[in-house]
């Protein structure tokens, strides 16, 4: 039987080029790589400053840190996403505002957002997170508007939107990256482009990117990294509280290897996508992903919704059954809100976002990486079609 992970990752000779070649470098820690990635990755999305960090989730803690995010602070984002997105927050003292997703695209529903901010709880609110869920964009223009009108930062989580673009008002197809006042991205294994761990922080405002380059290495000088070097001094002030989110050169070289086919790696989800919408369009008890118009969708995850009343299986048996057929399968995203910790300390309770929940309760995320065979598409194809088939009611 065929078997077909839910992730590999697309690692090939360029990427061990790059990686043998710091190991031999004599500096493997933060360095000259670290720095052409920040470069490469700047010029990728358009941006005018790129900071490379440990992790998406580093990344979205310096961003609210720069913002100056403090006790008491509370910040309005989606249920719907990785715990990652929230926690940060109780690491400042901040808390997260939840509102409900929209039900087609899954991203945060900026009519939801305008109604949490006519709320009791708005006085407390200090930016907006949008998560760009599965690789496609959120509707930025609104958001953007709204962030406006109350004076509110943006913090794009864009954990998954390497490679995502979206039309906005008088600026045309942009790539994520360049919209909010900072944009969080990750390059952890299962991602678009991945440096094994890793994390990007991009940002027009140079302000706040000094004040990231600084915290995310223990709030010393910006060039402290160069200590060790012949070029560099042994002196360093500390300037400022920091935090241990430095990338080393050697996840940099593998980031970089895969920048270089950030393209190609996404063209090969966009058409493994194409194959499924194509695949399960017509089957009444599947329903295929939406994606809007004016969206240049990464395709991170492929989210395929069960039409329950058409099956009698729910969607775990469904989940076992492809198992045991050999598809690796996952769910993005269990809502946070649905969550004991998010309930035990923020007071969130089931029922209260009941769109994120009719999604959780019906959605599976499919393989899609672009290191699928085309026999490896077909099979997944094949597998959830008769599983499908096999199970009508
Ligand atoms: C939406 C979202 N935000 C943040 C993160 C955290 O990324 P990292 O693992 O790079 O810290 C993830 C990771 O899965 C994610 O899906």
């Amino acid at each position: 039987m065929r078997q077909v992970p839910f992730h590999r990752p697309a690692i090939g000779p360029d990427e061990e080029r790059e990686v043998i070649e710091a190991l031999r470098s004599g500096w493997i820690t933060t360095g000259p790589r670290t720095k052409r990635f920040e470069r490469e990755f700047a010029e990728y999305v358009g941006a005018r400053n790129a900071l490379a960090v440990a992790h998406c989730t580093g990344a979205l803690h310096l961003a609210l840190f720069a913002i100056g995010i403090g006790p008491g602070d509370a910040i309005i984002t989606t249920p719907f996403t990785f715990t990652a997105t929230a926690e940060v927050m109780g690491y400042l003292g901040a808390r997260p505002i939840f509102v409900d997703i929209e039900p087609d695209t899954f991203n945060i529903d900026p009519a939801k957002i305008e109604q949490a901010l006519a709320g009791e709880a708005a006085r407390d609110v200090r930016a907006i997170m949008p998560v760009h869920f599965a690789g496609q964009a959120c509707d930025m223009d609104r958001i953007l508007a709204l962030a406006r009108r109350h004076h509110l930062r943006v913090i794009e989580d864009a954990a998954h939107a390497v490679g995502s673009a979206r039309t906005l008002a008088g600026r045309g197809m942009t790539r994520i990256g360049t919209i909010g006042d900072l944009s969080c991205f990750s390059f952890y294994a299962t991602k678009n482009i991945t440096s094994a761990e890793g994390g990007m922080i991009t940002t027009e405002d140079d302000a706040l990117a000094a004040k990231i380059a600084v915290a995310s290495l223990h709030g010393m000088d910006r060039d402290a990294w160069k200590r060790y070097d012949s070029s560099g001094s042994w002196f360093y002030e500390i300037h400022d509280t920091g935090f241990k989110y430095n990338l080393s050169d050697i996840h940099s070289a593998i980031g970089l290897a895969q920048l270089r086919r950030a393209d190609e790696l996404t063209r090969r989800r966009q058409a493994i996508a194409r194959a499924y919408n194509a695949a399960f369009g017509d089957d009444p008890a599947l329903q295929i992903p939406v994606t809007e118009a004016g969206v240049e969708h990464a395709w991170h995850l492929y989210v395929l919704r069960l039409r329950t009343e058409a099956l009698k299986i729910d969607r775990n048996r469904f989940i076992e059954i492809l198992r045991e057929r050999g598809v690796g399968t996952s769910v993005h995203c269990i809502p946070l809100h649905t969550m004991h910790f998010y309930q035990r300390r923020y007071g969130y309770r089931a029922g209260q976002f009941p769109v994120a929940e009719d999604v959780y309760s019906r959605c599976l995320s499919l393989p899609i990486f672009p290191a699928m065979s085309d026999e490896d598409v077909a099979y997944v194809i094949e597998t959830v079609r008769a599983a499908a088939s096999g199970n009508r009611r």
